[in-house]
């Protein structure tokens, strides 16, 4: 399929990079690297003080999973500040009845903010094709679909897949779509096995090939995981089609020695010198990397153990967990 040119991926990709490092811990600039805001915490800064913290670090773009009003509120007149906010998964099955339930879903949660908050995609659902509300997200993208292009809103309308996907049928209708999200954790496959699984190749701390793949050689997870699925949506037909990161990342507790704030920072650290290269994967060498780094707080109300420790920063103190470098 021909990809619009005017999309958010392209835009990103065409944005000069910005990106600085220094000693003092998570200080990056960079355009194509944005910051998950989860809001699963009890003890979370208040939402202008996080926006504050993204500006002193240059990130320009945000994720949130709902439309919360808290947020979306503070995000007000901080236009240069791209926001991707999502339909709940347990939304889609009402949603999913009627073009006129999605309208009125658009009017009270997109509607109050189009003035003055740049939100450049709507995530319908999260990580939940394939299953049982999997059948639900089509719908409501096609009908949001409807809603943007009817205004000529430069929201993008999107789904996030988990990389579990892989090996399953993936929709084929997915190529009316724009741009697809994908949720990459190689430190789930290397936690489920450590033994065989090296470091380095998990954590892009190698340049040496470690996966041979026809032509293509690897030298790391993250690259061959975005690949397999580039693979699996040209065995769809799908080809060509933009993707976004939505996210990515490694927790710095809960696991043992596989979940220390070296490799979480490893892990984020290499990612961000991945995307600011400018190099794609070996399948798609010329596309870059954009991507969204999960999360930027610990969030207490996660579950216990490492899904409580993906974040770059603690949110009583907003100091952050480790240095990048
Ligand atoms: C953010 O950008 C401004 C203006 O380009 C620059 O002066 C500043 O050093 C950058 N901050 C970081 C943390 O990169
Ligand atoms: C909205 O955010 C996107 C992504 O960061 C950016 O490219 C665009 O320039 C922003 N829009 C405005 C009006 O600043
Ligand atoms: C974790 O500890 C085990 C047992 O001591 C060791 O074999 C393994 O190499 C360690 N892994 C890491 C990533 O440090």
């Amino acid at each position: 399929m021909d990809c619009p040119k005017n999309s958010f991926l392209f835009t990103i990709s065409c944005t000069i990079l910005l990106l600085s490092y220094n000693n003092g811990g998570f200080v990056y600039a960079a355009t194509n690297i944005g910051l998950n805001y989860g809001l699963l915490g009890d003890n979370l800064p208040p939402p202008f003080e996080v926006i504050n913290l993204y500006k002193s670090l240059n990130i320009t773009n945000i994720r949130i999973f709902d439309t919360n009003t808290d947020v979306l509120n503070a995000f007000r007149g901080n236009r240069d500040i791209g926001v991707i906010v999502g339909v709940k998964n347990e939304d889609l099955e009402a949603l999913a009845v009627s073009e006129n339930a999605v309208n009125t879903w658009f009017m009270t949660n997109i509607e109050p903010y189009l003035a003055d908050v740049n939100i450049t995609f709507i995530t319908v659902g999260n990580e939940v094709i394939p299953g049982e509300i999997g059948s639900h997200v089509l719908p409501v993208m096609e009908s949001l679909t409807n809603v943007v292009k009817s205004r000529s809103l430069p929201i993008l309308i999107s789904t996030t897949v988990a990389m579990t996907n892989l090996g399953q049928s993936y929709p084929p209708s997915t190529a009316e779509f724009t741009t697809q999200a994908l949720n990459i954790y190689p430190y789930f496959a290397y936690a489920s096995d450590p033994v065989n699984i090296p470091l380095d190749y998990a954590v892009f701390n190698t340049d040496a090939v470690v996966v041979q793949d026809g032509p293509l050689g690897y030298s790391n997870m993250f690259d061959v995981i975005f690949d397999a699925f580039v693979w699996a949506m040209e065995k769809e037909g799908v080809k060509d089609l933009p993707m976004v990161v939505t996210e990515t990342g490694l927790s710095s507790a809960g696991n043992g020695n596989l979940t220390t704030p070296y490799i979480a920072s490893m892990y984020n650290g290499n990612f961000v010198k991945h995307a600011e290269s400018g190099k794609g994967t070996p399948k798609r060498p010329d596309s870059g990397i954009n991507g969204f780094l999960f999360a930027t707080f610990n969030e207490n109300q996660k579950p216990a153990g490492t899904e409580q420790n993906f974040g770059l920063y603690y949110p009583t103190d907003m100091k952050p967990v480790y240095k990048l470098f």
